[in-house]
């Protein structure tokens, strides 16, 4: 798996970020086990509460695609630094695995941390 190939894919979707009311654009690359590519951009609503992460979107396009098995997810924003995923996001990618690599830029430098790094002690409610 090429980090900086998905770090460019992560780029592209977050052209398509819907940011009406933040500004704040993210973008997601999803490389599954046998090596396809889901993208995901965020996507606000007026409600707020409604808006879905590009993350989860990355997540949900694989998952309603059959994919189960995940490597790697990069991720970047709009800010300039690192961003990094939510706390909902967090959760909800742990469902399918601890091992999954993050992978982060911020235009100079890119980091990488297992999911089980960025969330200890998670909640499990099935072995
Ligand atoms: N956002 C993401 O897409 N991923 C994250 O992990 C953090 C937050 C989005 C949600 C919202 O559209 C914007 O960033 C500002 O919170």
């Amino acid at each position: 798996m090429d980090k900086n190939l998905l770090i460019e894919k992560a780029k592209d979707a977050m052209k398509n970020a819907y940011v009406k009311y933040s500004n704040f654009r993210v973008g997601a690359a999803l490389i599954t086990k046998s090596g396809k590519v889901f993208t995901g951009c965020n996507v606000e609503n007026s409600s707020y509460g409604a808006t879905i992460c590009a993350e989860r979107v990355a997540f949900t396009k694989a998952i309603s695609e059959g994919e189960r098995e995940f490597e790697a997810i990069a991720i970047v924003g709009s800010s300039g630094d690192f961003t990094y995923p939510c706390g909902i996001c967090r959760q909800f990618m742990s469902e399918f695995g601890l091992d999954l690599k993050l992978i982060f830029e911020n235009g100079r430098e890119i980091k990488t941390y297992t999911l089980g790094e960025l969330l200890p002690e998670a909640f499990v409610s099935i072995p």
